[in-house]
């Protein structure tokens, strides 16, 4: 093989993470190179830092050089559900009306695996669009939407996680496993799937209204039988939800408790929303080392609630919180859009993020909340080389706006309040340019031919 064909070099002004923000501050954290320079040896990182320290290296790598562009770690996403990109933007509900309404219509179109297929290809395709390289997602109950899923990241060499819903009650039967059929399809999938290539199981019960307590307490047999696994769900979210759990365990404390006591929080656990959390739920979350996705398009979009970062922070142990899409109730797949509403959701909460914070939750602070920051989420040597660079003009008002930043933190926070997929330039997977602006250009128009052609012969 040619040397440069698995060696690169990406040239351009650079950012990445060096530490927590919440924790140290923004200039600290902040590893800022005006003129970076990122070496990539057989998909993983292999240098970064200043060009001119690191170009005596550059020998034998294929230099990529972008301007008026930053090169950043991809985004990671904590959270969304690929067949519900069919139905994004779905008019009028709240949590559990939306998902009877709506989601539990559309789950049901996957049963059918080239569908499935079909959704998944484009779910991915749209995330590398958007600039994600890694994301948490949900499938449906049908063991063939994981396997249709799976197929497709592994196409693209994309690190993800994934997993069959649970549910055995409070859903179409269509819809609805049991507990035994429920353990036995998830372990097969987790024998086959995880650990291949880049690929990781994440064992679903979607919410404890939809799951039994032999369900759940299935779940967290099989988890405790597959420790590496990840382990996602959603809490919290709508106070309909909260007062439902209350009537359905009324044993339990609280909804995490529920959660709890079936060995279903610790670390790789990743719980979707966590709006309406108590004070005891607060210290489990935190002393367990589980994990929140904050998913503030799809909070503002179903009217669930403000989630609250600023307590996320507090008590000893800070709690770890990755940003979400939570596609189909979020409203879109790009981290920059969810990082602008992010910050809407903390002014209706009286405090403010900076945007260095908001891209750290997209990036480095994701993957620890997935416990994967010792392989994506960072520009440093030994991390999988999962990079996105960032067009900083992407449309003509962002062009002009810039011109008036003094500062990256000031670029940073009008990105992420005006800037949206059209800023993806390049995405490049372990490695290798897996999306490139300038070709989707050429995508687009082949699109509009085939549909053009489609009508033509119609
Ligand atoms: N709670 C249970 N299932 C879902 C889902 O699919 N989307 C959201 N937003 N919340 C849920
Ligand atoms: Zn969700």
């Amino acid at each position: 093989m040619h040397p440069c064909q698995n060696r690169i070099a990406l040239r351009g002004p650079s950012l990445t993470f060096r530490g927590d923000p919440f924790q140290i501050g923004d200039t600290a954290a902040l590893h800022y190179e005006a003129d970076g320079l990122t070496l990539v040896e057989a998909g993983k990182i292999t240098g970064f830092g200043d060009f001119e320290q690191l170009r005596s290296r550059l020998d034998g790598h294929q230099l990529t050089t972008y301007d008026n562009a930053l090169i950043l770690p991809g985004f990671i996403d904590t959270h969304a559900h690929y067949p519900q990109v069919q139905m994004m933007g779905a008019y009028g509900k709240q949590l559990l009306d939306w998902l009877n309404q709506y989601t539990f219509v559309t789950e049901q179109q996957f049963h059918d695996p080239a569908h499935a297929r079909h959704v998944s290809e484009l779910f991915l395709d749209q995330c590398l669009r958007a600039g994600t390289t890694t994301a948490s997602v949900y499938c449906t109950v049908h063991p063939s939407s994981v396997e249709a899923f799976f197929e497709a990241a592994k196409d693209r060499d994309m690190r993800m996680i994934a997993g069959k819903v649970l549910m055995d009650r409070n859903a179409p039967p269509a819809l609805c496993d049991d507990a035994r059929s429920g353990y036995d399809e998830s372990e097969a999938l987790i024998r086959k799937w995880h650990g291949q290539g880049r690929l990781s199981y994440a064992i679903t019960p979607r919410f404890a209204p939809s799951s039994t307590p032999a369900q759940l307490e299935a779940a967290g047999a099989l988890w405790r039988r597959y420790p590496g696994t990840h382990m996602q769900t959603h809490i919290s979210e709508s106070r309909d939800e909260v007062d439902w759990v209350r009537r359905l365990f009324p044993e339990h404390a609280n909804y995490l408790d529920v959660y709890r006591y079936y060995g279903l929080t610790g670390p790789r656990s990743i719980f979707g929303h966590a709006i309406h959390l108590t004070e005891p739920e607060w210290r489990h979350m935190a002393d367990s080392g589980s994990s929140i996705a904050h998913c503030p398009t799809s909070n503002a979009f179903l009217g669930s609630g403000l989630f609250n970062y600023e307590r996320a922070l507090e008590y000893p142990a800070p709690v770890r919180v990755g940003l979400a899409s939570d596609v189909g109730a979020g409203t879109s797949l790009s981290m920059l859009q969810t990082m602008g509403a992010a910050y809407k959701v903390a002014q209706l909460g009286h405090y403010s993020l900076s945007a260095p914070r908001a891209f750290y939750m997209a990036t480095r602070g994701a993957a620890q909340a997935l416990y994967l920051d010792d392989r994506i989420g960072s520009i440093a040597p030994g991390m999988e080389a999962d990079l996105l660079v960032l067009d900083l003009a992407s449309t003509p008002l962002i062009d002009f706006r810039m011109r008036y930043c003094r500062s990256i933190e000031e670029a940073l926070f009008v990105q992420m309040t005006l800037a949206d997929d059209r800023a993806t330039r390049a995405v490049y997977i372990a490695g290798k340019l897996a999306y490139d602006a300038k070709e989707t250009m050429a995508g687009n128009n082949a699109y509009a031919l085939e549909a053009q052609a489609k009508k033509n012969a119609g």
